[in-house]
């Protein structure tokens, strides 16, 4: 039997933060052996937000090479950058009038990012989960990892397909979200009421950037919110500082809360915050001198984003075009 398939993907919009590591990265490394993946650079997503177009095809390459830095093998998965493929934005389109303005308008994130661009609240802005239902219908993921903010997007995405299957018969697949139980709302280290973003401006001592550099790590960490209990104890809502340390602790280590809340029985904040930090920094280590490694040579970088969108455009075409026929387009 063929293997089932996984979508995700993550948007060029800053260096990713330890939150799209822990939240999304770290499961779709776990799933590239059992299923067919494709993980994507959703470029197309990005100019919701103006981009300079100088910097722009560095933030492509860099994520990209970040993902394989990460441990996703190119030849085991299908990684690419999305507006290599245009079938994304075409079958967006077809989306778009199996969508409703209503359901469109409840989406928190729309209006969490329309008050924080309150002079570009453009249509892309608004019409951003149709193309996110768009890609993962056009690959017929039956699985989709993400962190917790993406949810309400992809259940819209569900009842998009849903809705068009109940019309033309079972033509798309309906993906399963994959949320992990622990990490997926990883929180601003001093701010740790609101997620870690990976498009931090205005405090950048909240978010751990894959490429920061091992002193700017232990430093973040040093300056991370706890409480005044000097008790390392998982309680979300009583200590959210130390609940997201222990989260990312754990998520790093592999150990489970409870075991990383004995290691720090009786032990101060200062150590528990320096543990955390070198967990980070030994994370990080691998993958940064990975990256370098491939940033050397941006060219065989370009080789394999061309395979990537090559092996894409094969499914996608075929999906596209099934989906066109049920509708009737000749
Ligand atoms: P993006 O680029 O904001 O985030 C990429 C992934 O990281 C997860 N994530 C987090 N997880 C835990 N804690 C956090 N603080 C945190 N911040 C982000 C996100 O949930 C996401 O899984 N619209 C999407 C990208 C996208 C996509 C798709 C995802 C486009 N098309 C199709 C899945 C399927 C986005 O902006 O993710």
């Amino acid at each position: 039997m063929s293997k089932k398939i996984v979508f995700s993907g993550i948007q060029p919009s800053g260096v990713p933060a330890l939150g799209n590591y822990i939240g999304a990265m770290l499961n779709f490394k776990a799933l590239q052996d059992e299923y067919n993946c494709l993980y994507c650079v959703v470029d197309l997503h990005a100019i919701t937000v103006r981009r300079a177009p100088e910097l722009f095809g560095d933030h492509v390459r860099r994520l990209f090479a970040l993902y394989i830095a990460a441990g996703l093998d190119p030849e085991k998965n299908t990684i690419f950058v999305q507006s290599h493929v245009p079938e994304h934005s075409q079958l967006a389109w077809l989306l778009n009038c199996y969508t409703y303005v209503g359901e469109l308008g409840r989406m928190t994130q729309f209006k969490d990012k329309s008050r924080k661009n309150e002079d570009n609240i453009n249509a892309g802005l608004y019409t951003y989960p149709v193309l996110m239902a768009a890609d993962v219908l056009l690959y017929g993921a039956h699985l989709v990892p993400i962190g917790d903010d993406q949810k309400q997007h992809m259940e819209l995405c569900r009842d998009i397909a849903i809705r068009f299957n109940k019309i033309y018969g079972d033509v798309l697949v309906v993906p399963e979200i994959m949320i992990p139980k622990i990490g997926a709302r990883i929180m601003k280290l001093q701010d740790p009421l609101h997620k870690m973003d990976k498009s931090e401006s205005e405090n950048l001592n909240n978010s751990i950037f894959l490429l920061d550099e091992p002193d700017i790590v232990m430093a973040k960490m040093k300056k991370a919110v706890t409480d005044s209990d000097a008790l390392v104890k998982y309680d979300t809502e009583n200590k959210p500082g130390v609940s997201n340390l222990l989260t990312i602790y754990s998520r790093l280590t592999k150990i489970s809360i409870q075991d990383a809340e004995r290691e720090f029985e009786g032990k101060n904040y200062g150590f528990f915050k320096n543990a955390v930090g070198e967990a980070v920094v030994e994370t990080l280590r691998p993958i940064q001198d990975e990256y370098k490694r491939l940033r050397a040579d941006d060219a065989a970088l370009d080789v394999l984003m061309k395979k990537g969108a090559e092996k894409a455009r094969a499914i996608a075409a075929k999906v596209m075009d099934e989906t066109s026929k049920a509708i009737g387009f000749i």
